[in-house]
């Protein structure tokens, strides 16, 4: 069950209902949850025409999705209930009592927040044992990634359980820390950081900054995250590079400790073998050769859809 049926929630509930899952999605009221079911069966409409979702998707979803006149008639009988609330600490702890007081006693609860602490939301939840953090991204239906963070009173089929879900839905689940922002929007965030900076110096207008982005490391990232990447360009140049970087922009800039260690040690990544990700040297050609096909085949995926409309 969803509480909170807007752009995320309703997402996830036609993920759900696409997966063969019973779901009903509850709001503020009755009026809310029905309006933002025709919205789903609308999108859903659309998804089709684009081949996004497949065909009779809209008719499925008009057919199961319940929309609930109330949170406690949406979680009265639920075994799994997502909170998908807006983003207020009071808006969520009034929520949460209300799932805590209607719902049954082992029904597993899970929080989308995007960056409140979950062991912050525990609080608010009666047998916290059954809580935890379900993170999914955005658009619901079209990025695998689910950030999955149990607090240590999660009980582990309680996760589990989640997990198992997440996948026959056909996320990519991944257990994160509990730690402000979790890993993605703590990445996403630092990355917006220092593009406000450039552009605040006026170093570079937003337009320059995602250009270079999406043509640069951010064509890159589908394939390869920080680590896989650093470890291919090979560490001794990161920290090369750290040296003119601090020399302008100071200690936050300075090359990481353990990085230095590293090679210091030898460690150099992919050209010494090892690196962060355990590349093996020998398959140097190997992994050049998937490098090259992915990247042609995601500069062809990109012409064939044309630039982005603004
Ligand atoms: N939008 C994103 O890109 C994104 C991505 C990942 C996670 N999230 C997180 O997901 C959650 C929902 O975000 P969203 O973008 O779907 O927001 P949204 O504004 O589209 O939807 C929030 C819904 O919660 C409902 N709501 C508000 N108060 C309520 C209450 N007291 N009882 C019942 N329903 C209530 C609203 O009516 C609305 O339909 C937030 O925690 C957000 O941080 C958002």
């Amino acid at each position: 069950m969803i509480v909170g049926s807007g752009y995320m929630g309703g997402g996830m509930a036609q993920c759900l209902i696409l997966a063969g899952y019973d779901c009903a999605i509850a709001d503020i009221n009755e009026e809310t949850a029905v309006a933002a079911k025709i919205r789903l069966v609308g999108e859903a409409r659309a998804y089709e025409q684009d081949g996004l979702f497949p065909p009779g998707s809209a008719d499925l979803i008009e057919e199961r999705l319940v929309a609930a006149p109330s949170i406690e008639d949406a979680v009265r009988d639920a075994d799994y209930i997502a909170e998908v609330v807006s983003e207020n600490l009071a808006v969520k702890e009034e929520v949460f009592g209300r799932i805590s007081a209607a719902a049954p006693a082992d029904a597993v609860i899970t929080s989308n927040t995007s960056a409140i602490p979950i062991n912050v939301l525990a609080e608010f939840v009666v047998n916290p044992e059954r809580f935890l953090g379900a993170h999914w991204m955005n658009p619901a239906p079209f990025v695998p990634c689910v950030e999955v963070i149990p607090l240590e009173v999660t009980l582990e089929s309680v996760t589990t359980r989640v997990e198992e879900l997440l996948l026959s839905v056909g996320k990519v689940t991944t257990r994160v820390s509990d730690v402000a922002g979790f890993v993605a929007n703590r990445l996403q965030f630092a990355l917006f950081q220092e593009s406000m900076r450039m552009v605040d110096d006026g170093a570079a207008t937003p337009e320059l900054i995602d250009e270079v982005v999406s043509n640069s490391f951010g064509f890159r990232l589908p394939f390869f995250g920080p680590f896989a990447g650093a470890d291919m360009a090979g560490l001794d140049v990161y920290v090369g590079a750290y040296k003119s970087l601090s020399a302008a922009y100071g200690e936050r800039y300075a090359a990481p400790a353990s990085l230095v260690e590293r090679v210091n040690q030898g460690n150099l990544g992919l050209k010494s073998g090892g690196g962060f990700t355990g590349m093996d040297s020998a398959k140097r050609d190997e992994i050049a050769q998937y490098r090259n096909k992915a990247y042609a085949a995601l500069a062809k995926l990109r012409e064939e859809l044309g630039p982005r409309p603004r």
